[in-house]
């Protein structure tokens, strides 16, 4: 969805993506017969490594699907009952970002949360952490030993949370540029600027996180963005002098091209030009829209100013899966009589989100030299999918039918760099 980008899918029926182990990237691409006569054992010359095939007959094979906002703390209080945004953060998600301060709890969640990722078919990820360091710690640790491509950083928060949560202000800034010193662009580590959202901020502290950003040009910066109408009443009690909520961030210097905002749903015409003149993104969120009622995303409206992705947003949303998530999309756009359709959604849930966050000469489809991080697909996972699939007459319906009805259960294993990372048990 990103603008002024053309959809052009590219399906292989009996296709074959050739991989190289040594550096775990694409070789090459192509149907089965072809890469076989030029990559296959009979092409070998003598003394060099036979080729190990891997034999996924009758599964769909897909580019790894990238997730652009997602809060992995909250994998421990996700489906809290009740609460729009303002409330469900005070009485649900404070409480349990308090605990990333322990290693072991930063270690065991950012462990459950990695695998539950590949367990979707999530490979890469815009992440936030909390604003313990530790829990950047864990979760890069963890992100490192796998080898997948991730971003996140310290949550900044110097006001209007509970205390135990705050860092004082330099104190946060100062973590961060520790952060991007030990991680940034080490392996396929990244780090994202992360302010919370301008409430929990101080002036002066989005102040000093556009300084450091503006002293980067491969950093990211992640935050907030008029998700819910009481949140974006607060920040104009906090910063009555701006024009409104989006000026808040472009006068401190947090917004560019390598700016995500999450969510994004009350903007006026001036907002949606600032988007559009300094390139910033915004991360379309259904489930966590929905789940809190923060209201409908218009799609065709943003996206003829800015760059859209999709993302989760759990634990405000409600699944970690981007099939899942396209689902919800594609119900969100019905209400508004644009309906999503599964190429624009699958396109969008891996190059196009690629894209987004300027990660596609490294990501996003199977183009030779890039990193091989995919997924094995079957379409046929659950017993209503199996049926369903017998009685669909074009691709393009059995995408529709994985894009409405896909979860975890189809995803049969995920690779990242090469490597198998992740494999659906088999029932006894
Ligand atoms: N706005 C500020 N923090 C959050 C958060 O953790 N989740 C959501 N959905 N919105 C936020
Ligand atoms: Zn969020």
């Amino acid at each position: 969805m990103v603008t002024g980008v053309k959809v052009y899918p590219e399906y292989i029926a009996n296709g074959a993506l050739v991989v190289d182990d040594a550096t775990g990237r694409v070789v090459d691409y192509g149907s089965c017969a072809s890469m076989m006569s030029q990559y296959g054992n009979d092409s070998r010359q003598e003394g060099q490594a036979p080729v190990q095939i891997h034999d996924y007959q009758d599964k769909l094979i897909m580019p790894g699907f990238i997730d652009t906002h997602v809060h992995y703390p909250q994998i421990d209080m996700i489906a809290a009952f009740g609460e729009q945004l303002l409330d469900w953060l005070n009485n649900y998600t404070f409480v349990t970002e308090a605990n990333f301060g322990d290693a072991k709890i930063a270690d065991d969640t950012a462990k459950f949360f990695l695998n539950q990722l590949l367990a979707n078919g999530t490979t890469s990820a815009l992440v936030f952490s909390t604003s313990h360091p530790q829990s950047v710690e864990s979760f890069f640790n963890e992100s490192s030993r796998l080898n997948t491509r991730m971003i996140t950083g310290n949550v900044l928060m110097d006001q209007n949370a509970p205390e135990h949560l705050c860092v004082p202000t330099e104190q946060g800034i100062r973590d961060t540029q520790n952060i991007i010193d030990k991680w940034h662009e080490r392996g396929r580590q990244h780090v994202a600027i992360t302010p919370r959202f301008a409430i929990t901020s101080t002036p002066k502290q989005l102040q000093m996180t556009g300084e450091l950003y503006r002293s980067y040009d491969s950093v990211y910066l992640q935050t907030h963005l008029a998700e819910n109408l009481d949140e974006i009443a607060f920040v104009r009690e906090l910063y009555p002098n701006h024009k409104g909520y989006l000026d808040v961030y472009h006068d401190m210097g947090l917004l560019g091209r390598r700016t995500t905002l999450a969510h994004g749903i009350h903007l006026s015409t001036s907002e949606y030009e600032v988007l559009r003149d300094t390139g910033t993104q915004i991360a379309h969120c259904p489930t966590s829209n929905l789940f809190l009622g923060s209201g409908l995303f218009d799609l065709s409206k943003t996206l003829s100013y800015t760059g859209v992705s999709i993302a989760t947003d759990v634990g405000a949303g409600t699944s970690l899966s981007m099939l899942t998530t396209l689902a919800e999309a594609y119900k969100v756009q019905q209400l508004q009589s644009n309906p999503l359709s599964a190429h624009q959604g699958l396109y969008q849930i891996t190059l196009g989100n690629a894209q987004s966050l300027l990660l596609d000469d490294k990501i996003g489809n199977f183009m030779p030299n890039k990193e091989a991080d995919f997924v094995v697909i079957d379409m046929g996972g659950t017993d209503l999918m199996e049926r369903r699939m017998t009685q669909t007459k074009s691709l393009d319906e059995q995408l529709f039918v994985l894009m409405m009805l896909g979860d975890d259960r189809v995803i049969e294993e995920t690779i990242i760099a090469g490597v198998s990372r992740y494999k659906k048990a088999v029932a006894a």
